[in-house]
């Protein structure tokens, strides 16, 4: 999703095709190679269900929505910016996706693929960062989205104006910023990019979604600044903080959300005895096995799913979840839990 044609085919991608549901007679006339491949799509599509319509994702969009409400200024006034932060694996890089996704077909639809001066049009400009990203590397990052030839010889001035270039002939609304913890803002290289950043915001007519982990410890709001200083800092001023947080199983409302996402997930799964309830039963030992974070539950289903097929069990039971090793921090909370 890096690049525009990577970013767009996901933008306008159509649901995956259903595949069909067999009962264990008709799965026992497949030819052994036939069942093979019928189990490979099974897990390939039990892997990947479409993102959930989460309490988390719905005040995430609620509240980028209305800080889009700005992005209906004038160019030439300062827009809001929304800042995603959370933990890891709370589905922060699913909201900003899903949310840009919804915002590119919507602008296409009703401005055109084409821009009045002739450029394509790319309402969204999707930029996942790396470790010990710098100024010229962030703009780098931003002509690759764009397939801007010649990024490597540039000065780091000609490639921000190069990238501003882009922005603005593509009419690009909305910029994702992924994986911003990458950024050290209290390093003069994260400070540089920090600076970027906000020349950016005041130079183009774009809204910024910044996603990262823990950006609030790590200096994001007050740019790196310390003690009286860190009031000066005018990104904390123009961004709006959403936070993610983990599902709870302790509140009446925490726990129907929880079953709420267990439905959903239970219903995608392909496996020939699943049924209804078949997650919902088990609902407080998967919280205990996963914390409530969203990507430590489809981890652990995508393996349980996994052994339920190859096991030949074909349903996730307690034994099932038993069998099943998470990731790390997952299994250490759970020990202790
Ligand atoms: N709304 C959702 N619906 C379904 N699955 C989700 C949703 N949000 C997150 N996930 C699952 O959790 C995993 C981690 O989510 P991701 O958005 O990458 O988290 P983060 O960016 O916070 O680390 C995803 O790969 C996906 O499997
Ligand atoms: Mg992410």
């Amino acid at each position: 999703m890096a690049t525009k044609q990577g970013w767009d085919a996901f933008a306008q991608s159509a649901p995956r095709p259903a595949l069909d549901q067999l009962s264990r007679t008709e799965m026992h006339r497949l030819t052994d190679e036939e069942r093979e491949d019928y189990d490979e799509a099974r897990l390939v599509w039990n892997a990947n269900p479409p993102a959930i319509k989460t309490a988390q994702l719905n005040s995430a969009f609620s509240v980028m929505d209305q800080v889009m409400a700005s992005n209906r200024r004038d160019g030439d006034r300062l827009r809001g910016s929304v800042v995603i932060d959370a933990a890891p694996a709370l589905g922060k890089t699913t909201i900003a996706t899903r949310f840009a996704r919804e915002f590119h077909r919507k602008t296409l639809r009703r401005f055109g693929a084409t821009t009045g001066a002739g450029h394509q049009r790319l309402p969204v400009a999707f930029i996942p960062l790396d470790a010990g990203v710098t100024l010229k590397g962030l703009n780098q990052k931003i002509l690759a989205f764009y397939g801007h030839p010649g990024t490597n010889r540039a000065t780091t001035a000609r490639l921000g104006a190069l990238a501003v270039d882009c922005v603005r002939s593509c009419e690009t609304q909305l910029i994702v910023l992924d994986d911003l913890h990458f950024v050290d803002f209290k390093h003069r290289n994260g400070r540089e990019v920090s600076n970027h950043l906000k020349g950016l915001a005041n130079e183009m007519p774009v809204t910024f979604i910044y996603v990262g982990v823990r950006l609030a410890e790590k200096r994001f709001f007050d740019e790196g600044l310390l003690g009286e200083d860190a009031a000066y800092a005018q990104t904390s001023r123009r961004s709006t903080r959403v936070p993610v947080a983990p599902f709870n199983h302790t509140t009446d409302a925490g726990a129907r959300a929880w079953s709420h996402l267990l439905t959903k997930l239970e219903e995608h799964l392909l496996l020939v005895d699943s049924e209804p309830g078949m997650l919902m039963r088990q609902a407080a030992e998967l919280h205990r096995r996963t914390q409530g974070h969203i990507g430590s539950l489809t981890n652990l289903l995508d393996r349980a799913s996994y052994l339920a097929i190859t096991t030949g069990v074909e349903t996730i039971n307690p034994e099932i979840l038993s069998m099943v090793t998470i990731d790390n921090a997952a299994e250490t909370s759970a020990r202790t839990a």
